[in-house]
């Protein structure tokens, strides 16, 4: 859901996208930007477009004809970086697990060391299976064979800690529409000095003229026109982020944590076991595996017209398998963790 206040900030008038207070906005964006992804990097911005918009600018600036990317997998989303690593020309070599199983670090480290890619991509927030990975050790292995981290922070940025600096992430992207409480639309990215100096090395031009971050970064200063960025959405994510700001990283994160957690009791206590072993859960995203013989779309589709409430269901190896109930941003509270759980037991006993 969205904050009041962001639909509010929404509604201030329209300024033109070269207009001083739209660089004036777009500068307390790039600010607020560096305290939500816990980073002293100056080179922050929210690029136009949903979050995949933020990762093709990760990739399409990082990643050239011959590059080797190193891909973690063990989701829909990291199979989404290494599809777009390969029409950008990379080579990609895949760690695979399977679904909403975590990766053992060392054998991590072993792979890295082994391919020694100059590139290394990976989903912190998997949302396809409600999968929190850790970026430490993999950023750890990457800095061994000096390779850079793209890490995708969709699903934990404004919810769960991303924390770019203590973890050695070099590019990390992500959306207005989860954890920071806006409508969908900008992908916020930060990238650091390694990764900026690196791109300098490039052989080839960025590929894409609509993500080059040299372009954009030109255009979010006020030095030259690139394209007419929405300043309506720069007006709801400076409010998003400021929220986020007021209310305070830590506290925020304890929030969503402890939202979570009771709606994990909540749903054991159902009968539901979640997907996602305890210790490498998501706080924004809950994934429950779905009793034997209930029918997801059934569950999904009552609960829609009987509590006006969205969920979505697993996909892919997950079809039919699990709910995906997001506790994220303005939604992460204690009244609709007792909403959903009240709806999801009305649901499935009408669903057995
Ligand atoms: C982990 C992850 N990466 C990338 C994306 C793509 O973002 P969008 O749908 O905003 O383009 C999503 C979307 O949910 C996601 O969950």
């Amino acid at each position: 859901m969205v904050a009041p206040r962001v639909y509010q900030a929404m509604t201030q008038p329209l300024v033109g996208h070269l207009d001083p207070f739209f660089f004036q906005t777009a500068e307390e964006v790039r600010t607020l930007l560096g305290y939500v992804f816990s980073t002293a990097n100056t080179f922050n911005m929210a690029v136009s477009g949903t979050g995949t918009s933020g990762m093709e600018a990760a990739i399409a600036n990082f990643v050239e004809p011959g590059t080797k990317v190193a891909l973690l997998t063990n989701g829909f989303f990291a199979d989404r970086i290494g599809e777009m690593a390969r029409r950008h020309g990379g080579t990609v070599v895949r760690l695979a697990r399977d679904w909403g199983t975590p990766y053992d670090y060392d054998e991590v480290r072993e792979f890295i060391r082994r391919e020694r890619p100059q590139v290394v991509g990976f989903v912190q927030a998997e949302t396809s299976t409600g999968m929190f990975n850790q970026a430490k050790p993999i950023c750890d292995a990457a800095g061994e064979v000096d390779a850079l981290v793209i890490a995708d922070c969709v699903t934990s940025l404004g919810g769960m800690p991303v924390l770019v600096d203590e973890n050695g992430i070099d590019i990390a992207y992500s959306c207005s529409q989860k954890g920071l409480g806006c409508p969908p639309g900008l992908a916020p990215i930060t990238v650091g000095a390694r990764a900026l100096e690196r791109r300098k090395q490039r052989k080839t031009p960025v590929d894409c003229f609509y993500v080059d971050l040299e372009l954009l970064d030109a255009y979010y200063t006020g030095r030259k026109y690139h394209h007419t960025a929405s300043a309506t959405m720069l007006y709801a994510l400076r409010e998003g982020l400021a929220i986020v700001a007021e209310e305070g990283l830590e506290a925020r994160w304890e929030r969503h944590r402890k939202n979570h957690e009771a709606f994990v009791a909540g749903v054991e206590a159902l009968g539901m076991k979640m997907l996602v072993p305890e210790g490498h859960r998501l706080w924004t995203l809950n994934t429950p595996c779905l009793p034997a013989g209930v029918d997801d779309a059934r569950v999904r589709g009552y609960l829609l017209e009987k509590y006006s409430m969205e969920t979505a269901g697993g996909f892919g190896p997950l079809a039919g398998k699990i709910l995906r109930i997001g506790t994220m941003g303005y939604s992460s509270t204690a009244e609709n963790v007792a909403l959903i759980l009240e709806a999801l037991k009305d649901a499935l006993a009408k669903a057995s």
